[in-house]
């Protein structure tokens, strides 16, 4: 199996497919920034981190390929759905019974990926 490990935000000049024996069926993102305690900083960090895993799903996958993300709710969530929603024939916001009630954490799980 492929393993790399490297800064989502500097993906710039890697070739990402290069590494796979062949395009992904899913990918998966708990990617989280360090918390500072600043609410809209966390959420603006956690979002630009999103942004990078979704460059990253429409690099890799197959069509019809699945992507399930977890954000923070904020501001700039709607947009960030709506890039997803480009890309995916299905989105949902989903919370799984073992992301704690309290969390502002919640899921996207996109499915379908329209390809390139
Ligand atoms: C909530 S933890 C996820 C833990 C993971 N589910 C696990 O079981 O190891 C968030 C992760 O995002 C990673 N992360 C934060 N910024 C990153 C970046 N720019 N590039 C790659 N990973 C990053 C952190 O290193 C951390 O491991």
């Amino acid at each position: 199996m492929a393993s790399f490990i490297g800064d989502i935000t500097f993906l710039e000049g890697f070739d990402l497919l290069q590494e796979l024996p062949k395009k992904a069926d899913v990918v998966l993102s708990d990617i989280s920034p360090n918390i500072s305690g600043i609410w809209d900083l966390d959420h603006a960090r956690q979002i630009g981190l999103a942004e990078g895993a979704l460059k990253i799903a429409i690099t890799v996958l197959r069509r019809d390929g699945s992507f399930f993300i977890k954000v923070f709710h904020g501001d700039l969530l709607k947009d960030f759905m709506k890039k997803v929603e480009n890309y995916f024939k299905f989105v949902r916001i989903v919370k799984p019974k073992a992301s704690r009630k309290k969390s502002s954490e919640i899921y996207f799980l996109a499915l379908g990926f329209k390809g390139n």
